[in-house]
């Protein structure tokens, strides 16, 4: 896995990702990281666990309450709901 630069991470290109509450800035407190900043890394450096992505933009290297945040978009978006398929229900509802 390759670490993703501060370079990378151009603010004014970042895209929304879906599922995760545009209310909130920083999706990492004490990094100070967005969830933007970390869908790229998620996505440039190929990172499947919460320790790459932590290795990649420094997320979660903190308090580590943003890990389940850091999971949901691990986990990607519902093609339905657009939630975060760890917290989907729609596949508990029936068709
Ligand atoms: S909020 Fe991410 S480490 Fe504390």
């Amino acid at each position: 896995m390759s670490t993703v630069t501060e370079s990378q991470f151009e603010r004014s290109t970042a895209v929304p990702v879906p599922g995760v509450a545009t209310r909130r800035k920083f999706l990492c407190h004490c990094l100070k990281v967005t969830p933007e900043e970390v869908q790229q890394c998620i996505t440039v450096s190929n990172a499947e666990t919460v320790h790459e992505v932590t290795r990649g933009c420094g997320a979660g290297k903190g308090c580590t309450a943003c890990h389940c945040r850091i999971k949901d978009l691990l986990a990607g978006a519902c093609d339905d709901c657009g939630q975060s398929k760890r917290r989907c229900l729609c596949a508990a509802q029936p068709a």
